[in-house]
C-alpha cells in the first residue's frame, strides 16, 4: 500500500499506513542505515524528537507509534508485546525495508526488542536497550498493572499519567527541562485509554528474558540514566554483563527517559555505537 503522506517538515515523512491487521502511524526521516526507535509506556513516537533530528542527519531513521499509542490504530484486549514485535515486522515490509535494522527500544520499547531479536532476528543489525528490564513482572506488580487497566477505561489517561510522570523523570527533570516534562505529559494524556489498557495487560503477560541475554550476538548497547527508578543502573549493569561484548553506558543527569532528559548525552552515546556498527567493526 503507497503511504499517504500527510506533512513535511525538517525532512520529516509523516504517515499511515496498514503493517499487517493494523495502521500504524509513522515518523521517518533521513537515508541510510535503518534505525527503528520504539517508545516507551505511555509515551509515543514523540519522545524521540532530538534523536528523530539529531541520527536523522545520518541514518533513515523509523519512529512509529506502537499499536494503540499517538495516532496509530487502537486494539481492544490485550496486546503483548510479542504482537508490537510482529507489527514491527509487518511496518518494514510496508516500507519495502529488507536490510537488517537496528533496534533501539526504551523500557516497553526494549520490552519489544527482545521480542524482536526472538521472532525476528533475521532482520536485526543491532540492539540498543535503553532503560528496559529483562524480568517479568512479579504476580503483585501484574495485579497493579490490571488494576490500572481497568481504571483507565473506567476514567480515561489522568490515572497511568500521574501514576508514571513522577517515576519516569529524575528528580531535578521539572527545574531543568518544564517543557519536555509538559510535551512527555501532553503524550501521556493524549493516548488512547483503551490502548494503554490493552499494553498494560500485554507488559503484564510479557515472560522473563533473563535467560536469553546470554545467547544475543549482535552488538548491543545498554543505556542507563543514572537516577532511573524503574530500571536501575545495577539491574541495567547486570544485563550489559549478561549480553557479550555489549558496550554499557550511563547516562548521567538523567532519571528514565534518557532520550528526553539527556539527548546531548543520549545522542552522543548512540552516534558512536551507530557509526561502529555501520562500518562492521567490534563496537567495543
Ligand atoms: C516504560 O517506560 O515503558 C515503562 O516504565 C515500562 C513498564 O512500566 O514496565
Amino acid at each position: 500500500m503507497a503511504p499517504a503522506y500527510q506533512d513535511e517538515t525538517q525532512g520529516r515523512r509523516s504517515h499511515r499506513l496498514r503493517a499487517g491487521d493494523v495502521e500504524l502511524h509513522v515518523v521517518q526521516r533521513g537515508r541510510g542505515m535503518p534505525i527503528v526507535l520504539v517508545h516507551g509506556f505511555p509515551l509515543d513516537q514523540s519522545m524521540w524528537d532530538a534523536q528523530i533530528a539529531a541520527l536523522g542527519e545520518r541514518w533513515h531513521v523509523i519512529a512509529p507509534d506502537l499499536r494503540g499509542f499517538g495516532a496509530s490504530q487502537v486494539t481492544s484486549g490485550t496486546t503483548t508485546m510479542e504482537q508490537m514485535a510482529d507489527d514491527l515486522a509487518a511496518l518494514l515490509d510496508a516500507l519495502g525495508i529488507g536490510e537488517p535494522v537496528v533496534v533501539v527500544g526504551l523500557s516497553m520499547g526494549g520490552y519489544v526488542a527482545f521480542q524482536f531479536w526472538r521472532k525476528h532476528a533475521g532482520r536485526l543489525r543491532a540492539l540498543v536497550l535503553c532503560d528496559t528490564r529483562a524480568v517479568a513482572d512479579t504476580p503483585e506488580a501484574a495485579r497493579a498493572r490490571h488494576d490500572l487497566a481497568l481504571q483507565v477505561c473506567r476514567e480515561g489517561t489522568q490515572p497511568v499519567a500521574s501514576a508514571m510522570l513522577p517515576k519516569l523523570l529524575g528528580a531535578e527533570a521539572p527545574q531543568r527541562d518544564p517543557e519536555a516534562v509538559e510535551s512527555l505529559r501532553r503524550s501521556m494524556l493524549g493516548n488512547p485509554p483503551e490502548g494503554l489498557a490493552a499494553a498494560l495487560r500485554g507488559m503484564a503477560a510479557r515472560e522473563d528474558f533473563s535467560a536469553d541475554l546470554s545467547r544475543i550476538s549482535v552488538p548491543t548497547l545498554v543505556i542507563v540514566g543514572h537516577d532511573d527508578a524503574i530500571s536501575t543502573v545495577d539491574e541495567m549493569r547486570g544485563i550489559a554483563q549478561a549480553i557479550r561484548g555489549s558496550e554499557f553506558v550511563v547516562i548521567p543527569r538523567s532519571g528514565h527517559v534518557t532520550p528526553v532528559e539527556n539527548p546531548v548525552a543520549f545522542n552522543e552515546a548512540i552516534e558512536q555505537f551507530l557509526t561502529r556498527v555501520e562500518r562492521g567493526g567490534p563496537t567495543v
